[in-house]
């Protein structure tokens, strides 16, 4: 539903705000479908000169709505988390994110796509794939063995360890990380502010030059992953695992 996505304009900065609280902000595909449009949209408008993404004060976003997975799984390019996606991965100008509480799954890997990210220190970040019988996801498979070692990256996405606020900024993940969810707001606020004083061509241009390298080979991962991604959400693993989080149990994976 649109009220689960607020967008809101302030001066050149278009902000997308998840507002599904009482379900940790999850997101749900047309969640994906108006993060979207939005974005598309966005770069299109010569009078938005960056995005800024938060779920506000308590919670970034919990990830995939498992129930979604469970009902309607996604496949293929035109999928709606594919296009939101897609959508982050083309958009031209800066992506700032604020995280504040967890941020679960695409929750943490669509941070690799944002050009600067704020985090509160007691944010918890989670990339649970393999426990949720599914795999690596957003290009994460290749970005976060560059950006942390495969020993790091290992813990992350194969263990699916959980972190904080405060070690995504040490790892280069994030930033900063500040001590409260207010800081984190106002800094994030302030910092995509920044960019709608500067040449916005220049900025553009010289966005895509920073990204150009391996863009296509990261393009080709997503799209890798995604494919692996979408059989394993009908394995008996995946099935087992979802479904296990939705009645609040532990799952048993000893006769699959
Ligand atoms: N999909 C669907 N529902 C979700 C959800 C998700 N990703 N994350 C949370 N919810 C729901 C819970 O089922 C619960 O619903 P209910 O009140 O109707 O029972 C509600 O949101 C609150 O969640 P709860 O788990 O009770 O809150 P918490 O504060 O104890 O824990 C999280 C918050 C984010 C740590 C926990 O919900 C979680 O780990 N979710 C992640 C799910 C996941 O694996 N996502 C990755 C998909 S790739």
């Amino acid at each position: 539903m649109s009220e689960h996505v607020l967008t809101e304009r302030e001066g050149g900065v278009l902000i997308l705000r998840m507002n599904r609280l009482e379900k940790k902000n999850a997101l749900t595909r047309s969640m994906y479908k108006r993060m979207a449009d939005a974005i598309n949209q966005a770069d299109q408008d010569a009078s938005v000169r960056s995005l800024l993404i938060t779920g506000g004060h308590e919670c970034f976003t919990s990830g995939n709505d498992v129930a979604d997975f469970l009902q309607a799984p996604p496949s293929g390019l035109n999928s709606e988390v594919f296009m939101f996606m897609q959508a982050l991965f083309d958009f031209s100008k800066p992506a700032i994110a604020a995280v504040c509480g967890p941020a679960v799954g695409i929750g943490t890997t669509l941070l690799l796509h944002c050009d600067l990210v704020y985090v509160s220190r007691d944010a918890t970040l989670k990339m649970p794939f393999v426990s949720l019988g599914l795999c690596p996801e957003y290009g994460s498979s290749m970005i976060l063995p560059r950006l942390l070692g495969q020993a790091k990256a290992t813990e992350l996405l194969l263990l699916g360890s959980a972190f904080s606020g405060e070690q995504a900024a040490a790892w280069g993940i994030a930033n900063q990380a500040l001590h409260d969810s207010a800081a984190t707001l106002a800094k994030a606020h302030d910092m995509a502010q920044r960019f709608g004083s500067l040449p916005p061509t220049a900025l553009v241009d010289s966005k895509r030059l920073m990204r150009a390298p391996d863009r296509e080979q990261l393009r080709q991962i997503i799209i890798e992953e995604g494919e692996l991604f979408s059989q394993r959400l009908h394995s008996p693993e995946a099935r087992e695992a979802m479904t296990a989080f939705m009645q609040r149990r532990k799952p048993d994976f000893s006769n699959l």
